[in-house]
């Protein structure tokens, strides 16, 4: 198989980094996520070179959603990153993080009040997702006689080759204003006293493995950006979201993975010939997530029992809850046996998880070594929407992460307890007797 960068097998067992996960499952338990964090800095490294092979006015902006752990948003916040913020929670452990707020982006197509006078206040950037919210935006800067930066998020109607579930460039979408659209927003913001319409964005979908429809997005863009410099807006940035795809499968047909180079070669000269036809020399800015983190981790599960019925069915300790993208999406994620890491398959397993639904299915019909309880299945590429999209589900507290740094191991999140599950938990005074 053809591990990410961030694992390789020595003796039979499955490293990441320099560190044993067989070991590591002794010393912390599992289920347990493992991160490896210099294959994450190392990223965005490549990532912004990439970009700056055309332009020095880059900033990547880590889309903070795929994996909000604050440790991992410190680690890139000390590479330079901005961060795309999805929410309050997410815009404070951007801050928190030490990311400076002239490079953060508050995203979202429904933004309470609260949310958006939190931005201002804090002097965070808004992408602004409908004219209602603009003027609402509007409200809000005069009350607290504050100025705030804007961009709104353009819809540029493009069909994407991913799951329809996180196709969100695409003509019906809920984010977004469409382009036709787009100039009276920009008008009317113009005439607002405290607003500043200094930017531009999209984000086409994610998981996306082809490059041709980014150059299509940029292109739409920059003729957008054009009609907007000529009604007088001063773009100081124009932001194109994230959505680079990573190679999933990983045997077999292995998945063509467009690389940030490929993209870069592709979008950056429709980008910089957008620049030099509209006069203009805005920052290109992007909001890469899934691309930053999800090679870097695994999801490690012990075998609780191996069932031989119809076909024989791996029981794992992890379920949905912990990782539900094969059963939200039908993701796939490569299970390695990861203490019998060198061993050939001899058999068609099922890998499924605890959770009381029969969609609780890690990976299903799968070449493995002979399975038996006690041994330990790796889930690969679970660092993007794993444990971000994590739950209690069925009372199950999440497990802990740990975070390895060549051979150094230490967990950047303790395991749940009963007590933290039912922290919030307030009895009714009916009940209280
Ligand atoms: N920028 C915006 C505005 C976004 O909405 C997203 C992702 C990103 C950037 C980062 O996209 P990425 O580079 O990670 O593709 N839970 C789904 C993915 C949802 C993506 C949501 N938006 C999954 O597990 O596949």
């Amino acid at each position: 198989m053809n591990l990410p960068e961030s694992l390789s097998v020595r003796g039979g067992h499955l490293y990441c980094g320099d560190a044993d996960c067989v070991v590591l499952a002794e010393r912390y338990g599992t289920p347990l996520y493992i991160t490896n964090e210099n294959h994450i800095t190392g990223n965005f490294r490549r990532y912004e070179a990439a970009l700056k092979k055309y332009t020095g006015k880059v900033q990547l902006l880590y889309a903070a959603k795929a994996n909000e752990n604050p440790v991992i948003i410190r680690s890139l916040a000390r590479e330079g990153a901005g961060a795309d913020v999805f929410s309050l929670g997410e815009m404070r452990a951007a801050l928190e993080a030490g990311i400076p707020a002239g490079i953060l982006l508050f995203n979202g197509s429904s933004k309470t009040q609260e949310d958006l006078r939190a931005a201002i206040e804090k002097g965070i950037m808004i992408s602004v997702d409908s004219i209602d919210e603009l003027r609402q935006i509007d409200a809000i800067s005069k009350e607290l006689k504050k100025t705030v930066r804007i961009g709104f998020r353009v819809n540029p109607a493009i069909e994407v080759p991913t799951h329809p579930k996180i196709a969100t460039g695409i003509k019906n979408s809920k984010f977004g204003i469409p382009a036709e659209m787009i100039l009276d927003a920009y008008r009317e913001a113009l005439k607002m006293e405290y607003v500043i319409p200094v930017g531009m964005h999209c984000h086409i979908g994610s998981q996306i493995l082809e490059i041709p429809p980014f150059a299509i997005a940029c292109g739409v863009i920059m003729k957008v950006a054009d009609e907007v410099t000529k009604i007088g807006v001063k773009l100081e940035f124009i932001d194109f979201g994230g959505g680079l795809g990573i190679p999933y499968h990983r045997e077999g047909t292995v998945d063509k993975a467009p690389t940030p180079e490929e993209y870069a070669a592709a979008v950056m000269p429709v980008f910089l010939e957008g620049c030099k036809k509209a006069g203009i020399s805005p920052a290109f800015w992007v909001e890469p997530g899934r691309w930053m983190v999800g090679e870097s981790t695994i999801l490690l599960t012990k075998v609780n029992s191996v069932k031989k019925v119809h076909k024989t069915f791996v029981n794992v300790d992890a379920g949905f809850n912990l990782l539900i993208r094969p059963a939200m999406y039908d993701s796939w994620h490569e299970v390695v046996v990861a203490n019998k890491a060198d061993q050939p398959a001899d058999g068609t397993y099922t890998v499924t998880g605890p959770i009381c639904e029969t969609g609780d299915i890690f990976a299903a019909d799968r070449r493995l070594p002979a399975v038996e309880a006690g041994d330990l299945i790796a889930v690969l590429d679970a660092g993007a929407y794993g444990y971000a999209m994590s739950s209690q589900y069925n009372s199950r507290p999440r497990c802990p992460e740990v975070l390895v740094n060549g051979g150094k191991a230490e967990l950047m999140r303790r395991a749940e307890t009963y007590e933290d599950m039912t922290a919030c938990v307030v009895i009714p005074s009916w009940h209280r007797k």
